[in-house]
């Protein structure tokens, strides 16, 4: 049994990697600040079934941007490991509200990282992300292709965090992994998400937005695999300091096949609106996940055939039984 503190448990990874913990008997300490980024009762709801369901579940909400609470809950806690998934996501959303990423994705992880070292966990798993590849050509996007030229500040804050997370591994030998996730979807979803837009406007009978025509493809991967790779990332002895990961479904669908696999779980079909291209959006993304495969026996087994209609399945009974604001 090991001590992990979690950020960004009431996110929607953090979440899902939270109840896998503790039912795997890890001892969890959450933290999460409740930020309405999106819908505040949904990060509410998810900090309430995990504090129900679990009694080991240790809740903190605070914002970890506040060092001198972070400190204090590091102290208190003593994690043996760190899972830091705490951060403000969204690559559309940051070209509108770039200082939304200065604090959460700049300040909170340097706060979390320095006092991984300061405490001397054994190990400090962060979330990095698949536009940190930026408009790279090459496919499919491998560990060793370069990530200097990011196409949206979040993906330059992601990248950011990769750069210290090395230096910090380099100057003091803490063990850093960084997780590059690949559009990540599944139950307790994100409402900023394509998936969620297009299955609360396909079943409301509302015209979806469609970005380039739907040409553009995406390596969707699903929560649960998700997890695994995390979870290996958090237990696989003898990782390198500064390693870095690919957590993709090595899938890329195109955009028109996932509407499609909406459309048969809906059994509506959708009303499409094309636009151009936005800014900050790669055309296309595809995990190579060799290095996973090998180092952290990552494999991934659900494709957006299977997963697509559990998202909708969770989607319906959300809405209709969501709590009412207090
Ligand atoms: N979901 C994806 O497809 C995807 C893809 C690539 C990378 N990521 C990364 O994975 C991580 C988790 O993403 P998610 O999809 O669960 O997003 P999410 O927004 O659902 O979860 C992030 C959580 O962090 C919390 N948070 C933000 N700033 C905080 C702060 N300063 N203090 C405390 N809590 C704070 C938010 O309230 C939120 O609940 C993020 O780092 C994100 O950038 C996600």
């Amino acid at each position: 049994m090991k001590r992990i503190l979690v950020t960004g448990t009431a996110g929607f990874i953090g979440y899902h990697t939270a109840q896998r913990l503790l039912d795997a008997g890890d001892c969890v300490a959450g933290v999460d600040c409740l930020n309405d980024y999106y819908d505040p009762q949904l990060k509410l709801a998810r900090h309430r079934e995990l504090t129900a369901r679990y009694a080991e579940f240790q809740c903190h909400e605070f914002d970890l941007c506040d060092f001198d609470h972070t400190a204090d809950l590091f102290s208190s806690f003593r994690p043996d490991l760190v899972c830091h998934l705490a951060a403000q996501p969204g690559v559309r959303y940051s070209l509108i509200n770039p200082l939304a990423y200065e604090r959460s994705n700049l300040a909170a992880f340097l706060h979390v990282l320095e006092l991984s070292k300061v405490h001397g966990v054994e190990r400090f798993v962060y979330a990095s992300s698949s536009s940190v590849y930026g408009g790279n050509q090459k496919l499919p996007f491998s560990e060793t292709d370069p990530v200097e030229q990011p196409i949206s500040l979040y993906a330059a804050t992601k990248r950011s965090n990769e750069l210290m997370a090395g230096t910090y591994a380099r100057l003091f030998g803490l063990n850093t992994v960084g997780l590059r996730f690949f559009t990540v979807y599944g139950p307790w979803g994100r409402p900023d998400m394509a998936l969620w837009k297009f299955t609360e406007n396909i079943l409301a009978g509302r015209p979806i937005t469609v970005f380039n025509d739907g040409d553009m493809y995406r390596d969707f991967t699903y929560i649960d695999d998700i997890v695994s790779g995390i979870k290996a990332a958090l237990e696989t002895a003898d990782l390198a300091n500064d390693e870095i990961f690919n957590l993709g479904n090595h899938r890329s669908e195109h955009l028109l096949e996932l509407i499609a696999v909406i459309e048969r779980a809906t059994g509506k079909e959708a009303v499409k609106q094309f636009e151009p291209l936005q800014q900050g959006d790669p055309l296309r993304t595809y995990a190579d996940i060799d290095h996973a495969r090998d180092r952290l026996g990552f494999t991934p087994h659900t494709s957006i055939a299977e997963g697509v209609p559990r998202f909708v399945e969770w989607y319906r009974q959300w809405i209709e039984h969501k709590p009412t604001p207090a």
